[in-house]
């Protein structure tokens, strides 16, 4: 079967690192690139945290830095959730993976550019690669395949009662990417806050006992730590891979096609991906917005792609 060609567009950022060692190692997907943005934490951190995790996974996919702040609005990190690295948990040894000289932007706009239209895009940090390379080509927009998303919420946010941190980050760049017309499926808060990483799956992953495992055990028991800290979850929602293991195996998640707009314009719903979950408003719909998972085939396809790797 032929694999899936992804360009995934992140900020790690713990659960953006599950999403590439899923993605980097799957016979469902074929990973072109890694572009990093600034997002959990600053650029100069997230494409040191992504050139880390390829290394100690042993993957040769190629690492861009992109922009290092959003379109318009100042910079936002979430240094409460991940530390002061973006990634505090794991210990990597000296970093010798090189940075690529290309800027993610252009590499986006090079790659889709010389494709067939046969690319995803896989955006789990602020989606500002992606609109800015929207806006310097336009000729992408119809070359990319679809995109998938991990943002936004049809219910709460997790930055203000109204929006999620990818898109309140650079809810300008979501605006773009949301009104490019392209084919849009959108994970949201609503089902990954139904894939809580307690400490018994954390446990379960870790006896896998290969250098997947091992990473996968350090992130998490950093990452549930400040998501009990700061939210009182009991486990922390594992965000950014629900976006691999759809691209892996669909069943894993209920869609539902519904209009969304990204609030750009007001002060206290600023950054909310406002879904008409009736379609009462009569518009077209713009997005297919997941409103269940099935958590225990996500935590299964969680724990095959980690058996993927080989012995520590
Ligand atoms: O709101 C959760 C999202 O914001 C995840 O992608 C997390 O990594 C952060 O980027
Ligand atoms: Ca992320």
């Amino acid at each position: 079967m032929e694999k899936t060609k992804i360009i995934l567009d992140c900020d790690p950022g713990h659960d953006d690192a599950v999403a590439i060692t899923l993605a980097a190692n799957s016979d469902k997907i074929d990973l072109l690139g890694i572009t990093v943005v600034a997002g959990n934490q600053t650029l100069e951190k997230t494409q040191i945290n992504a050139r880390n995790v390829c290394q100690w996974l042993g993957v040769d996919v190629p690492v861009y830095a992109g922009c290092g702040q959003p379109m318009v609005r100042e910079k936002m990190i979430a240094g409460d959730i991940h530390g002061e690295t973006g990634l505090d948990g794991p210990v990597f040894p000296p970093l010798t993976k090189e940075l690529e000289k290309e800027h993610a932007v252009d590499f986006i706009v090079k790659t889709l550019m010389e494709s067939d239209g046969d690319i995803t895009m896989v955006t789990t940090g602020p989606m500002t690669n992606l609109a800015m390379a929207m806006r310097m080509e336009p000729a992408i927009i119809p070359k990319i395949k679809q995109i998938v998303l991990m943002g936004g919420a049809y219910t709460n946010g997790n930055v203000t009662p109204a929006a999620e941190f990818n898109i309140i980050a650079d809810a300008d760049a979501a605006y773009v990417c949301f009104t490019s017309g392209r084919p849009i499926t959108m994970m949201g808060l609503d089902v990954t806050r139904k894939v809580l990483c307690y400490p018994e799956i954390v446990d379960r992953m870790e006896k896998i006992g290969n250098k997947a495992s091992k990473l996968f055990a350090d992130l998490m028991r950093f990452f549930c730590k400040t998501q009990k800290e700061v939210f009182g979850w009991e486990g922390g929602p594992l965000h950014d891979p629900v976006t691999i293991a759809w691209l892996i195996d669909p069943s894993v998640v209920t869609l539902k096609p519904m209009h969304v707009d990204i609030d750009i314009r007001s002060v206290q719903s600023y950054g909310r991906t406002n879904c008409d979950f009736f379609g009462y408003g009569g518009q077209e719909p713009t997005a297919n917005v997941a409103i269940d998972i099935d958590a225990a085939k996500f935590w299964d396809i969680v724990e095959a792609g980690l058996r993927r790797y080989s012995e520590a």
